[in-house]
């Protein structure tokens, strides 16, 4: 499902230094497999899931979706390609302060145009499904912090994305809010999504694939943790 090869990011740091973060990354997810990436503070993960998903440019490289060279695609194009293939779990889960927590997660259905009730009704059975379906009619405000990523995290699949990348989407949760999100991202697995899960706490996701470290901005497999040979 998703297949990179060799890509390279580098940010200039404000002395005008050039910090290579990606240099060289290799990752191939098969639908149905579940990845998990570790690594330090500041060794590029978010910068890596950013470039995956294709909401920032590597400077070299090559993405694939279902063997579709997307990061050849103009920016329209790969917009487009984002709507349909990505769902993108964040640890700041921008909710819009302004809509309910359905119509929040009603937003990523515009994207696809499918027809309105059927939306509705997979947006409620999904909230329901992570245990705020009695909150489906509360702005963000009135919602805690892992209701919020809870919430996020309905508006994430709600497509049913065949890859869905999450940066730390447990961050801010209790172990019993992140057992749901990590369930919730599994079973997603189970049905035949690519999954990445970027986290600090790889032993809370014994049941990974596998399991990566990005160091000097490469990642590099896991063996231990890891269930299946890359
Ligand atoms: N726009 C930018 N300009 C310059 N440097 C940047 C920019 N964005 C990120 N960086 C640098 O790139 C490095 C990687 O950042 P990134 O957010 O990918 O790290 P991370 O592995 O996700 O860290 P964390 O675990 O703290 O979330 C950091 O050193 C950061 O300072
Ligand atoms: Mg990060």
């Amino acid at each position: 499902m998703l297949e990179a090869r060799g890509l390279r990011k580098a940010y200039r740091a404000p002395s005008g230094t050039a910090l290579r973060i990606l240099d060289g990354v290799d990752l191939t997810v098969e639908s149905g497999r579940l990845a998990v990436v570790t690594g330090a503070s500041g060794s590029g993960k978010s910068t890596l899931l950013n470039v995956l998903g294709l909401l920032e440019d590597a400077d070299g490289g090559e993405i694939r979706y279902a063997g579709e060279h997307v990061s050849a695609l103009s920016r329209a194009g790969r917009s487009r390609a984002r709507g349909r293939f990505v769902g993108f779990v964040f640890q700041a889960f921008l909710l819009l302060p302004d809509l309910t927590a359905l119509e929040n997660v009603l937003l990523a259905s515009r994207y696809v145009g499918r027809r309105a009730p059927e939306a509705r009704g997979r947006a409620r059975a999904l909230l329901a499904e992570l245990g705020v379906g009695e909150r489906e009619e509360h702005y963000p405000a009135q919602l805690s912090g892992g209701e919020q990523q809870r919430v996020a995290f309905c508006r994430a699949v709600l497509n049913d994305p065949p890859l869905l990348l999450a940066d730390e989407p447990t961050g801010n949760l209790d172990d019993a809010n992140s057992r749901v999100i990590l369930d919730a991202l599994r079973s997603r697995a189970r049905t035949g999504a690519a999954v990445v899960i970027v986290t600090h706490r790889p032993e809370a996701v014994p049941d990974a694939d596998h399991v990566y470290r990005m160091h000097a901005g490469r990642l590099h497999e896991h063996p231990g943790l890891s269930r299946r040979e890359a």
